[in-house]
Protein backbone atom coordinates (compact mmCIF):
# COMPACT_ATOMS: atom_id res chain seq x y z
CA UNK A 1 0.00 0.00 0.00
CA UNK A 2 1.57 3.68 -0.48
CA UNK A 3 0.17 5.25 2.39
CA UNK A 4 0.92 9.48 3.02
CA UNK A 5 1.92 10.42 6.92
CA UNK A 6 1.43 14.17 7.38
CA UNK A 7 3.32 14.84 10.22
CA UNK A 8 5.70 12.35 9.57
CA UNK A 9 8.65 13.67 11.25
CA UNK A 10 6.94 14.28 14.71
CA UNK A 11 7.04 12.41 17.65
CA UNK A 12 4.42 9.70 16.75
CA UNK A 13 4.70 10.28 13.17
CA UNK A 14 8.95 8.83 12.89
CA UNK A 15 7.05 6.04 14.41
CA UNK A 16 4.52 5.37 12.29
CA UNK A 17 6.91 5.56 9.27
CA UNK A 18 8.82 3.08 10.60
CA UNK A 19 6.36 0.81 11.19
CA UNK A 20 5.29 1.16 8.43
CA UNK A 21 7.75 0.56 6.18
CA UNK A 22 8.61 -2.86 8.29
CA UNK A 23 4.90 -3.92 7.14
CA UNK A 24 6.19 -2.84 3.44
CA UNK A 25 4.35 -0.12 2.62
CA UNK A 26 5.58 2.47 0.69
CA UNK A 27 5.66 6.11 2.63
CA UNK A 28 5.79 9.47 1.58
CA UNK A 29 6.06 11.66 4.34
CA UNK A 30 4.61 14.97 4.40
CA UNK A 31 6.17 17.82 6.70
CA UNK A 32 7.49 21.52 6.54
CA UNK A 33 11.03 19.44 7.28
CA UNK A 34 10.32 17.71 4.05
CA UNK A 35 9.44 20.94 1.86
CA UNK A 36 5.55 20.29 2.55
CA UNK A 37 3.95 22.86 4.27
CA UNK A 38 -0.12 21.33 4.32
CA UNK A 39 -1.18 25.31 5.54
CA UNK A 40 -1.05 25.52 1.71
CA UNK A 41 -2.65 23.23 -0.66
CA UNK A 42 -0.11 24.37 -3.49
CA UNK A 43 0.97 20.88 -5.16
CA UNK A 44 -0.40 18.87 -2.47
CA UNK A 45 -2.57 16.67 -5.16
CA UNK A 46 0.87 15.63 -7.16
CA UNK A 47 1.89 14.50 -3.39
CA UNK A 48 -0.90 12.51 -2.97
CA UNK A 49 -0.79 10.47 -6.42
CA UNK A 50 -0.88 7.32 -5.97
CA UNK A 51 -1.34 7.02 -2.15
CA UNK A 52 -3.77 4.35 -0.96
CA UNK A 53 -4.66 6.16 1.96
CA UNK A 54 -3.31 9.17 4.71
CA UNK A 55 -2.12 9.23 8.26
CA UNK A 56 -2.80 12.65 9.66
CA UNK A 57 -0.91 13.35 12.52
CA UNK A 58 0.24 17.01 12.25
CA UNK A 59 0.32 19.31 14.92
CA UNK A 60 0.73 22.87 16.12
CA UNK A 61 1.95 24.23 19.18
CA UNK A 62 -0.52 26.47 20.44
CA UNK A 63 -3.11 26.62 23.35
CA UNK A 64 -5.00 28.74 21.81
CA UNK A 65 -8.23 27.91 20.66
CA UNK A 66 -9.01 30.08 17.44
CA UNK A 67 -5.69 29.16 16.32
CA UNK A 68 -5.49 25.55 16.99
CA UNK A 69 -9.51 25.71 15.10
CA UNK A 70 -7.40 27.11 12.47
CA UNK A 71 -4.72 25.03 11.72
CA UNK A 72 -6.42 21.74 12.06
CA UNK A 73 -9.79 22.65 9.52
CA UNK A 74 -6.95 24.54 7.04
CA UNK A 75 -4.98 21.00 6.99
CA UNK A 76 -7.35 18.69 7.42
CA UNK A 77 -9.72 20.66 4.53
CA UNK A 78 -6.41 21.12 1.99
CA UNK A 79 -5.72 16.73 2.51
CA UNK A 80 -9.22 15.91 2.03
CA UNK A 81 -9.58 17.59 -1.12
CA UNK A 82 -6.63 17.05 -2.45
CA UNK A 83 -6.59 13.68 -1.31
CA UNK A 84 -10.30 13.67 -2.84
CA UNK A 85 -8.93 14.73 -6.43
CA UNK A 86 -5.90 12.50 -6.52
CA UNK A 87 -7.94 8.93 -5.25
CA UNK A 88 -7.15 8.26 -1.97
CA UNK A 89 -9.29 6.14 -0.45
CA UNK A 90 -8.94 6.57 3.41
CA UNK A 91 -8.19 9.38 5.85
CA UNK A 92 -6.93 8.79 9.12
CA UNK A 93 -6.75 11.53 12.03
CA UNK A 94 -5.53 11.02 15.29
CA UNK A 95 -7.62 12.80 17.95
CA UNK A 96 -7.12 12.52 21.63
CA UNK A 97 -9.49 10.92 24.14
CA UNK A 98 -11.74 13.74 25.75
CA UNK A 99 -11.19 16.43 22.69
CA UNK A 100 -14.78 15.98 21.76
CA UNK A 101 -15.89 16.71 25.85
CA UNK A 102 -13.45 19.43 26.74
CA UNK A 103 -13.14 21.57 22.99
CA UNK A 104 -11.86 24.59 24.05
CA UNK A 105 -8.05 25.25 23.65
CA UNK A 106 -6.30 23.26 21.61
CA UNK A 107 -8.43 20.51 21.77
CA UNK A 108 -10.82 23.02 20.41
CA UNK A 109 -8.75 22.40 16.65
CA UNK A 110 -8.83 18.44 17.81
CA UNK A 111 -12.64 18.81 18.09
CA UNK A 112 -13.17 20.59 14.81
CA UNK A 113 -10.64 18.44 13.01
CA UNK A 114 -12.67 15.44 14.30
CA UNK A 115 -16.09 17.03 12.73
CA UNK A 116 -14.32 17.53 9.39
CA UNK A 117 -13.15 14.01 9.14
CA UNK A 118 -16.35 12.53 10.81
CA UNK A 119 -18.57 14.27 7.89
CA UNK A 120 -16.25 12.63 5.03
CA UNK A 121 -17.03 9.84 3.63
CA UNK A 122 -13.37 8.59 3.56
CA UNK A 123 -12.44 9.61 7.09
CA UNK A 124 -11.65 7.60 9.70
CA UNK A 125 -10.80 9.33 13.77
CA UNK A 126 -8.67 7.89 15.94
CA UNK A 127 -8.50 8.86 19.39
CA UNK A 128 -5.47 8.15 21.60
CA UNK A 129 -4.18 9.38 25.25
CA UNK A 130 -0.84 11.12 25.86
CA UNK A 131 1.96 9.46 24.61
CA UNK A 132 4.61 8.68 27.66
CA UNK A 133 6.97 11.50 25.68
CA UNK A 134 4.37 14.16 26.84
CA UNK A 135 5.59 14.57 30.57
CA UNK A 136 8.71 16.02 28.12
CA UNK A 137 6.96 17.72 25.67
CA UNK A 138 4.77 19.44 28.57
CA UNK A 139 8.25 20.59 29.81
CA UNK A 140 9.92 21.78 26.91
CA UNK A 141 6.68 23.72 26.63
CA UNK A 142 6.81 24.98 30.24
CA UNK A 143 10.06 25.58 31.13
CA UNK A 144 11.42 28.74 32.52
CA UNK A 145 15.03 28.15 34.06
CA UNK A 146 14.90 25.96 36.54
CA UNK A 147 11.08 26.46 37.41
CA UNK A 148 8.18 24.46 35.30
CA UNK A 149 4.84 25.50 35.54
CA UNK A 150 2.63 22.18 34.73
CA UNK A 151 -1.14 22.39 34.42
CA UNK A 152 -2.74 19.55 36.34
CA UNK A 153 -3.36 16.85 33.70
CA UNK A 154 -4.74 13.48 34.79
CA UNK A 155 -3.57 11.15 32.06
CA UNK A 156 -3.31 7.03 30.98
CA UNK A 157 0.14 8.03 28.88
CA UNK A 158 0.54 5.02 25.94
CA UNK A 159 3.10 3.94 24.19
CA UNK A 160 3.83 5.99 20.27
CA UNK A 161 4.55 2.69 19.12
CA UNK A 162 1.20 0.97 19.71
CA UNK A 163 -0.42 3.81 18.92
CA UNK A 164 1.39 3.71 15.64
CA UNK A 165 0.64 -0.18 15.14
CA UNK A 166 -3.33 0.80 15.68
CA UNK A 167 -3.42 3.45 13.21
CA UNK A 168 -1.54 1.06 10.42
CA UNK A 169 -4.16 -1.52 11.28
CA UNK A 170 -7.25 1.16 10.67
CA UNK A 171 -6.00 2.89 7.61
CA UNK A 172 -4.96 -0.83 6.00
CA UNK A 173 -9.38 -1.31 6.26
CA UNK A 174 -12.34 0.50 4.95
CA UNK A 175 -12.99 3.84 6.41
CA UNK A 176 -15.46 4.12 9.53
CA UNK A 177 -15.90 7.19 10.92
CA UNK A 178 -15.57 6.80 14.60
CA UNK A 179 -12.67 4.47 15.26
CA UNK A 180 -10.88 2.82 17.76
CA UNK A 181 -9.37 4.46 20.95
CA UNK A 182 -6.33 3.25 22.72
CA UNK A 183 -4.27 4.35 26.22
CA UNK A 184 -1.80 3.01 28.74
CA UNK A 185 -2.10 0.64 31.25
CA UNK A 186 -1.68 3.62 34.31
CA UNK A 187 -3.35 6.24 35.26
CA UNK A 188 -0.86 8.95 36.54
CA UNK A 189 0.06 12.96 36.23
CA UNK A 190 1.79 14.67 33.87
CA UNK A 191 3.29 16.49 36.39
CA UNK A 192 4.91 13.05 37.76
CA UNK A 193 5.64 11.93 33.97
CA UNK A 194 7.73 15.16 34.11
CA UNK A 195 9.72 14.91 37.43
CA UNK A 196 10.42 11.03 36.70
CA UNK A 197 12.22 12.05 32.68
CA UNK A 198 14.31 15.03 34.82
CA UNK A 199 15.05 12.35 37.24
CA UNK A 200 16.68 9.93 34.69
CA UNK A 201 17.99 12.99 32.63
CA UNK A 202 19.67 14.21 36.00
CA UNK A 203 18.04 17.21 35.51
CA UNK A 204 17.07 19.77 38.28
CA UNK A 205 14.00 21.41 37.29
CA UNK A 206 11.56 22.40 40.25
CA UNK A 207 7.90 21.10 38.33
CA UNK A 208 5.22 23.02 40.13
CA UNK A 209 1.58 21.51 39.20
CA UNK A 210 -1.01 24.53 39.25
CA UNK A 211 -4.73 23.74 38.37
CA UNK A 212 -6.26 25.43 35.71
CA UNK A 213 -9.35 27.15 35.57
CA UNK A 214 -13.05 26.90 34.58
CA UNK A 215 -14.57 23.68 33.01
CA UNK A 216 -11.69 23.27 31.01
CA UNK A 217 -9.20 22.80 34.14
CA UNK A 218 -12.07 20.41 35.43
CA UNK A 219 -11.67 18.40 32.46
CA UNK A 220 -8.48 17.96 32.22
CA UNK A 221 -7.57 16.92 35.73
CA UNK A 222 -11.06 14.76 36.07
CA UNK A 223 -11.50 11.51 33.97
CA UNK A 224 -11.56 13.46 30.62
CA UNK A 225 -8.52 12.24 29.39
CA UNK A 226 -8.46 8.74 30.38
CA UNK A 227 -9.46 5.46 28.69
CA UNK A 228 -13.00 4.22 27.63
CA UNK A 229 -15.02 1.39 28.52
CA UNK A 230 -13.59 0.63 24.79
CA UNK A 231 -10.63 1.16 24.66
CA UNK A 232 -7.88 -0.77 23.35
CA UNK A 233 -5.18 -0.82 26.49
CA UNK A 234 -1.40 -1.18 25.38
CA UNK A 235 0.95 -2.84 27.60
CA UNK A 236 3.81 -0.48 27.78
CA UNK A 237 4.25 1.20 30.92
CA UNK A 238 5.78 4.89 31.92
CA UNK A 239 8.89 3.20 33.76
CA UNK A 240 9.33 0.71 30.86
CA UNK A 241 9.00 3.42 28.20
CA UNK A 242 12.02 5.49 30.57
CA UNK A 243 14.24 2.25 30.33
CA UNK A 244 13.79 1.93 26.98
CA UNK A 245 14.49 6.36 26.30
CA UNK A 246 17.01 5.65 28.72
CA UNK A 247 18.84 2.46 26.97
N1 LIG B 1 1.55 14.29 22.05
C1 LIG B 1 0.59 13.57 22.60
O1 LIG B 1 0.67 13.15 23.77
C2 LIG B 1 -0.65 13.22 21.79
C3 LIG B 1 -1.61 12.35 22.34
C4 LIG B 1 -2.74 12.01 21.57
C5 LIG B 1 -2.90 12.53 20.29
N2 LIG B 1 -1.95 13.39 19.82
C6 LIG B 1 -2.14 13.93 18.47
O2 LIG B 1 -1.17 13.32 17.65
C7 LIG B 1 -0.75 14.24 16.65
C8 LIG B 1 0.78 14.29 16.63
O3 LIG B 1 1.26 14.72 17.88
P1 LIG B 1 2.84 14.79 18.14
O4 LIG B 1 3.02 15.08 19.58
O5 LIG B 1 3.50 13.60 17.51
O6 LIG B 1 3.20 16.10 17.30
P2 LIG B 1 4.63 16.77 17.01
O7 LIG B 1 5.74 15.92 17.55
O8 LIG B 1 4.54 18.19 17.43
O9 LIG B 1 4.71 16.69 15.41
C9 LIG B 1 3.92 17.52 14.61
C10 LIG B 1 4.17 17.19 13.16
O10 LIG B 1 3.36 18.07 12.36
C11 LIG B 1 4.19 18.61 11.33
N3 LIG B 1 3.66 19.93 10.95
C12 LIG B 1 3.41 20.99 11.76
N4 LIG B 1 2.96 22.04 11.02
C13 LIG B 1 2.91 21.60 9.73
C14 LIG B 1 2.55 22.22 8.50
N5 LIG B 1 2.13 23.50 8.44
N6 LIG B 1 2.65 21.50 7.36
C15 LIG B 1 3.09 20.21 7.39
N7 LIG B 1 3.43 19.57 8.53
C16 LIG B 1 3.35 20.26 9.69
C17 LIG B 1 5.59 18.70 11.97
O11 LIG B 1 6.60 18.69 11.01
P3 LIG B 1 7.34 20.04 10.49
O12 LIG B 1 7.67 20.85 11.70
O13 LIG B 1 8.51 19.51 9.71
O14 LIG B 1 6.33 20.71 9.60
C18 LIG B 1 5.61 17.37 12.72
O15 LIG B 1 5.97 16.32 11.84
C19 LIG B 1 -1.41 15.59 16.97
O16 LIG B 1 -2.49 15.80 16.09
C20 LIG B 1 -1.89 15.43 18.39
O17 LIG B 1 -3.07 16.15 18.65
C21 LIG B 1 -0.83 13.74 20.52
Amino acid sequence: MRLAVAGGTGVVGRTIVAAAERRGHEVVVLSRAKGVDLTSSSGLEQHLAGVDAVIDVTSVLTMSGPKSVAFFERVTGNLLSAGRAAGVRHHVALSIIGAPEIDSGYYGGKRAQELVVLADPTGTVVRAAQFHEFGLQTLERTRLGPIAMVPRIRSQPVSTSEVAQLLLDVAEGEPRGEGPSIAGPEVMTVAEMARLVLAVRRERVRVIEFPMPGAFGRGLRGDLLLARADSHIGGVTHDQWLAEEQA
